[in-house]
């Protein structure tokens, strides 16, 4: 695998969970394999779970792990070409990609949607050319409009816990057990929660074109206005009413994102109108009555009492910390591809 973006590029899905639970087993089975080579992570934006998972991964096969995070110690990068060069932004970043390819194996880059020009964040315009001239692998850690190392934690996460019938309360909130009786085909719905600031879509669209090729029954909702790329939401059925989606419902995906700019471009990123006029979106008891007893998940970092109440997430059914756990699983077997294919 010489890139890690899409769905496609991880190939027969139960063969890509039959690696993670391969690797839960024994996560440093493979440690052979990244002896004497590096991996370098380069972080145009912040993260605690993408930063220490991904190191993590990397020292699971054995390599040696170099991150940067280009906006603190690094120059600062020109993105444009043809700019003439007066601004405070010193290096260019034809020249500082080739030569982080000159240090490396492997590549990772973070680098979310700046929201300036739609067509430049879904041309992948930064990713591209770390593809283009770094020379090595690259895999995406978040860029402008996906999220496949997370995507791939969660359907880990979701083949995990789909039969389980019996949940223990969390030991750090305590509560009830919980007695649930699983779909036989699990419904997955991916539901858009308020945020005061503008979010990427990039775990969304990950997320939908995941579950849009696993085995599941995937609904997306949303207000008006918020419709994801069809690229990646494909067919999925998307209903407008809230409740209604979550009935029966087994897992719950909650998430912000700001305005994709599919109907109306001119919106492209932007908060549709004042958040707190959208907070009976926020996922509390009141949903998640009408589903399955369902699994909340939630990528993190999340602003409680926003997307979520406190109950929802502290419940026995809140899966949100194994699903960032899964995220060194997902992260390993997408390296372990990747030096194979050295
Ligand atoms: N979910 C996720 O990518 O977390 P970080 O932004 O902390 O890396």
């Amino acid at each position: 695998m010489k890139i890690f973006q899409h769905v496609s590029d991880i190939g027969n899905l139960q063969q890509a969970l039959a690696d993670a639970f391969e690797i839960k087993q024994n996560r440093y089975k493979y440690q052979e394999l990244g002896k004497n080579k590096t991996a370098m992570l380069i972080f145009f934006n912040n993260s605690l779970r993408t930063r220490l998972s991904t190191q993590k991964a990397a020292l699971n096969l054995g390599m040696n792990v170099i991150v940067l995070d280009v906006n603190q110690g690094a120059w600062k990068l020109e993105t444009e070409r043809g700019v003439i060069m007066e601004s405070d932004k010193s290096e260019h970043l034809l020249e500082a990609i080739p030569v982080m390819g000159c240090y490396c194996d492997l590549i990772g880059v973070r680098s979310f949607a700046r929201f300036e020009s739609r067509k430049d964040d879904y041309e992948e315009k930064i990713l591209n050319q770390f593809i283009q001239y770094s020379g090595r692998p690259v895999f995406f850690m978040e860029s402008a409009t996906v999220h496949p190392l997370q995507a791939f934690a969660d359907l880990i996460t979701i083949e995990e816990y789909k039969d389980k019938t019996f949940i223990q309360p969390n030991p750090l909130f305590g509560g009830n057990p919980v007695q649930r009786t699983p779909n036989r085909r699990p419904k997955v719905v991916l539901s858009w929660a308020p945020h005061p600031k503008a979010l990427p879509q990039a775990v969304p669209n990950s997320f939908a074109e995941w579950m849009n090729a696993a085995d599941v029954d995937f609904v997306v909702t949303h207000p008006e206005g918020y419709e994801l790329d069809p690229q990646f939401v494909g067919n999925a059925p998307v209903e407008y009413d809230q409740m209604k989606a979550f009935e029966g419902a087994d897992f719950i995906y909650a998430k912000n994102w700001s305005c994709p700019g599919v109907t109306r471009p001119e919106d492209y990123g932007k908060v549709l109108g004042d958040y707190h006029d959208y907070l009976s979106w926020t996922v509390s008891d009141r949903q998640m009555a009408v589903t399955n007893q369902a699994f909340f998940m939630h990528c993190l970092p999340v602003r409680r009492n926003i997307i979520v109440t406190d109950s929802v997430i502290e419940a026995p059914t809140s899966i949100v910390i194994p699903e960032a756990a899964n995220r060194e699983i997902s992260a390993t077997v997408v390296l372990k591809r990747m030096l194979e294919s050295l």
